[in-house]
């Protein structure tokens, strides 16, 4: 009865029912893994947020499928505080960041047309790709002293089928920005064979490095999606407010744009509260980012004190972003290990594996984790290792 694009292995793997026996046991978990903002004990001005969404306009219809105009132009309003001009005419809002991407593989991809993607990286991307009916294709960044993109590599997955490369900027768990370098390479790639660029930029704001990070949004030198939304950057993903910007040479810029307002115009998935709250919650981000970069930084600093008083485990450097990756010694798989974790010391960490490390010895660390969780849960971990 079913699409085949819907023949996905849906039972539970070991990691997933350990951890519903585990909650079922109503003993307490450190969740190193913790990634909802709304459940890490960040103070949200939560009188105003419910006032924001009682606006009168609330209960009038004026759809517009780009998304209403006052919330576009508070977008382009957060990129120029970062300095760069993008204008609220090329952006379309869309309930999430998820949605974004959903709309960008249907505009640019026929079933069976390929999406370059980063390895490792985030794992949403294979569900999104199947529903689209797109095929996924890693490109392998590398590791040394810093990530970069492996570019051979790169080159090689590229094919007659391919639409997009995707970008992740900061990338989710590796905590790397995408360097300019990379930006004129892949321009130079995109542009010769009329590749699209797709360039994730929801953990943009949550920089450790001293210069802040380039974006997207202002590229030109070829047809650009620029993504995020509320989600991560002010802290509130229930709201379901994100959006897509396009960029690059004129023609393409605009003819993208007609078409993926159509395919905005079919769903019109925004609703009026939110839009219309949406310039108040994004002037949120400046209270909700102070509070998480506190929070990296104080669990970055736990993290390197500990790592300090052993020699088993190291951690690999951190550009940006929620997530830190800890190199531990290889003995058995990162599942395993994982499982352990959490069946012998309540600790929930991700393996690597869930984001597609090509080797062993790698799990995922949460820096929004509550400081005292994290400071534990770690203490237990490296105790795996004595
Ligand atoms: C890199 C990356 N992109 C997109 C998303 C999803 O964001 P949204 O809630 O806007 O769909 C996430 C969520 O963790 C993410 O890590």
């Amino acid at each position: 009865m079913f699409a085949k694009r819907t023949n996905w292995n849906l039972t539970a793997n070991r990691l997933s029912e350990a951890q519903a026996r585990h909650r079922a046991s109503g003993k307490a978990l450190l969740d190193l893994s913790a990634s909802n903002p709304t459940e890490c004990g960040f103070q949200y001005a939560s009188h105003a947020i419910m006032r924001a969404l009682c606006s009168p306009r609330t209960i009038e219809y004026r759809p517009d499928p780009k998304g209403l105009e006052t919330a576009r132009r508070a977008v382009a309003g957060y990129y120029l505080e970062r300095g760069a001009k993008a204008a609220a005419g090329n952006m379309v809002l869309t309930t999430s960041t998820s949605e974004a991407y959903s709309f960008v593989f249907r505009l640019l991809c026929n079933p069976g047309d390929e999406v370059l993607i980063p390895r490792p990286s985030y794992p949403l991307f294979d569900f999104l790709a199947d529903i689209q009916d797109v095929r996924l294709k890693p490109y392998p960044l590398i590791y040394d002293h810093g990530w970069q993109i492996d570019f051979h590599a790169l080159q090689e997955a590229i094919s007659e089928r391919t639409r997009g490369i995707i970008v992740v900027h900061p990338n989710n768990p590796t905590g790397h920005f995408n360097k300019a370098e990379e930006l004129t390479a892949i321009n130079q790639i995109c542009a010769k064979r009329e590749i699209a660029i797709i360039a994730d930029e929801v953990f943009l704001d949550f920089s450790l490095l001293p210069q802040p990070p380039f974006s997207f949004v202002t590229n030109q030198e070829a047809l650009t999606f620029t993504m995020s939304g509320l989600s991560k950057i002010s802290g509130l993903p229930q709201m379901k407010f994100a959006w897509l910007a396009v960029n690059g040479p004129e023609a393409v810029r605009r003819e993208a744009l007609a078409r993926l307002e159509m395919i905005a115009d079919t769903y019109l998935s925004m609703n009026a509260p939110v839009q219309l709250a949406g310039p108040i919650f994004m002037e949120m981000r400046h209270g909700f980012q102070q509070q998480v970069m506190a929070r990296v930084r104080a669990n970055l600093t736990e993290l390197d004190r500990q790592l300090a008083g052993q020699k088993q485990c190291s951690r690999l450097e951190v550009e940006g972003g929620w997530y830190a990756v800890l190199r531990v010694p290889a003995t058995r798989a990162d599942d395993d290990l994982a499982l352990e974790l959490l069946e012998n010391k309540d600790v929930y960490v991700h393996p690597g594996h869930f984001y597609d490390f090509p080797q062993e010895g790698h799990l995922v660390l949460s820096l929004i984790s509550p400081e005292g969780q994290f400071a534990e849960g770690m203490t237990r971990l490296l105790a795996m290792f004595k």
